[in-house]
């Protein structure tokens, strides 16, 4: 029996939204045919978006939405992907697949898909080989309500009101595919881009500099010192890749050892979240720095068949363990943590959705989100978990991954993974602060390896929970191997 004590008086930080964010870069098939089809596809759509899509998302309450990369962002130009469809540059993707990008789908399009999921964007600047000229111009396009160049061209484009952009990043990557850059010359050439990005009007830009993606701490050192007084927030990129970059292992076909290695990988997230933040308050003891994580999730092999440059990958319950552990993270380092994007979107790494043709799949992974979606602005509160640890002698990790919160009509909602791959777990819930009367719950659960497909979308859904029974301000309920849980607490 494990006991989960949640204290609905010990109030802490607010679960922003964002943390739910997701990722949305021109890679492989997430852009073109995951989220984009045109006007004139069979596949059902408006204005070219994916109906199917749009509506998946609208579910799960996407907030935010990043693009157009990744390593992509540092090789586009915006101005690519504006005006007239017939004149827009035909260019290659260089780092994914060599393929040609039309540039069909820019900065309008990503607008009007935000805009009909309701979620804000989150855009990504071109420093790696774009000019300071250019990001300037980007951010006037988008929201210039006045008389100027690019304000004028965004009207001649068919867009007469600016849209709001809050979130812009400088560069992705810069230690990497965005510039190879050392954290010195990123945190300089960070000063003068972001000096440009102006505020027009009310909008009112939140500036995101580039952060690590390694647990050597160096590189946030170094950034925060040189330019952590220019920015809002510092990104933090962590991919859970269960042997090596070299040998990452199949996404469908792995044994229990590689099962626990994944999750103690993903639970490592922790402990990168506790180094960076303690460095980051070396130079910012007032915590005006937030921490974005703007992509996380596993990386493994490409699906047999496909290109490598895709990255297209199934996703399993071993995923949806993943995305639970690592929710649970972040909403309790709520208090630094405002924003995370899983990367990503559709039909690349730890996708929420796959599509072929005219047809959807919802992955585990989706469903979690679903199972979390009542933490979106919610209080986290204080919760006490009793687990022990499982695994292998070499990968151990806790057998169960909690956390708690109380919604703006005083509701508590917690959200529990058993991730034990065989064992199921009979649980005592307390809460303390309200008499507990009454427990509904949504499960999903399944083999560690069971996954949906275009053939069985629906092997892997959310069932309403059995068996919660509430006795004297106690719950008590089992919850199955590998399986997730939301619980609504009355
Ligand atoms: O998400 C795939 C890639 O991973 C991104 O383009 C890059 O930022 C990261 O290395």
């Amino acid at each position: 029996m494990s006991k989960i004590i949640v204290n609905k008086l010990d109030k802490k930080s607010t679960i922003n939204k964002n943390i739910y964010g997701n990722f949305s870069e021109h890679l492989g098939r997430c852009i073109y045919n995951g989220v984009f089809v045109g006007e004139d596809s069979s596949i059902p759509n408006v204005n070219g978006m994916r109906t199917d899509v749009v509506e998946a998302l609208k579910n799960i309450k996407l907030p935010v939405l990043r693009w157009p990369g990744g390593c992509f962002a540092d090789e586009y130009h915006w101005k690519d992907g504006i005006g007239p469809k017939e004149n827009r540059k035909r260019m290659v993707n260089t780092n994914w697949g060599g393929v040609v990008e039309d540039n069909s789908f820019g900065t309008h399009e990503f607008m009007e898909f935000c805009r009909q999921v309701g979620c804000e964007p989150y855009i990504n600047g071109n420093m790696g080989s774009g000019t300071v000229q250019e990001m300037s111009e980007w951010v006037e396009y988008m929201t210039f309500d006045g008389e100027s160049p690019m304000a004028n061209l965004r009207r001649e484009n068919g867009q007469d009101e600016p849209w709001k952009v809050k979130y812009f990043c400088v560069g992705n990557e810069s230690w990497g595919c965005g510039g190879n850059m050392r954290p010195e010359y990123y945190a300089d050439l960070y000063r003068h881009y972001q000096t440009f990005l102006r505020n027009y009007g009310d909008n009112k830009l939140y500036k995101i500099a580039v952060g690590p993606g390694t647990p050597d701490t160096h590189w946030t050192d170094v950034v925060m010192r040189e330019a952590g007084k220019y920015m809002n927030a510092l990104t933090l990129h962590y991919y859970t890749v269960p042997h090596d970059w070299q040998h990452k292992g199949s996404a469908t076909e792995f044994t229990e050892e590689e099962y626990y290695l994944t999750l103690r990988k993903a639970a490592y997230m922790d402990d990168l979240i506790v180094s960076h933040t303690h460095v980051m308050d070396r130079y910012d003891p007032e915590h005006k720095v937030d921490l974005i994580v703007d992509e996380w999730g596993t990386w493994f092999d490409v699906e047999p068949g496909t290109n490598p440059g895709f990255l297209y990958q199934q996703s399993t319950m071993r995923d949806a363990m993943v995305a639970a552990i690592t929710l649970n993270i972040f909403n309790h380092h709520s208090d630094r943590v405002v924003m995370a994007n899983i990367a990503q979107l559709a039909n690349v790494l730890q996708a929420v959705i796959l599509t072929e043709g005219d047809k959807m799949v919802l992955t585990p992974t989706y469903h979690v989100f679903d199972l979390f979606k009542s933490h979106q602005d919610a209080t986290l509160l204080g919760s006490f978990t009793e687990t022990k640890e499982i695994g292998t002698e070499e990968d151990k990790v806790a057998n169960l991954s909690v956390s708690a919160s109380e919604d703006k009509d005083g509701v508590v909602h917690v959200t529990v993974a058993n991730v034990s791959a065989t064992e199921s777990c009979p649980v005592e819930l307390n809460l303390l602060g309200q008499d507990l009367t009454s427990v509904t719950g949504r499960i999903l659960t399944g083999a560690m390896d069971a996954y949906n497909d275009f053939d069985t979308p629906n092997q892997v859904h959310i069932q309403p929970m059995e068996g919660i029974v509430v006795e004297n301000g106690e719950a008590k309920f089992t919850l199955p191997a590998c399986s997730v849980a939301e619980l609504t607490l009355g």
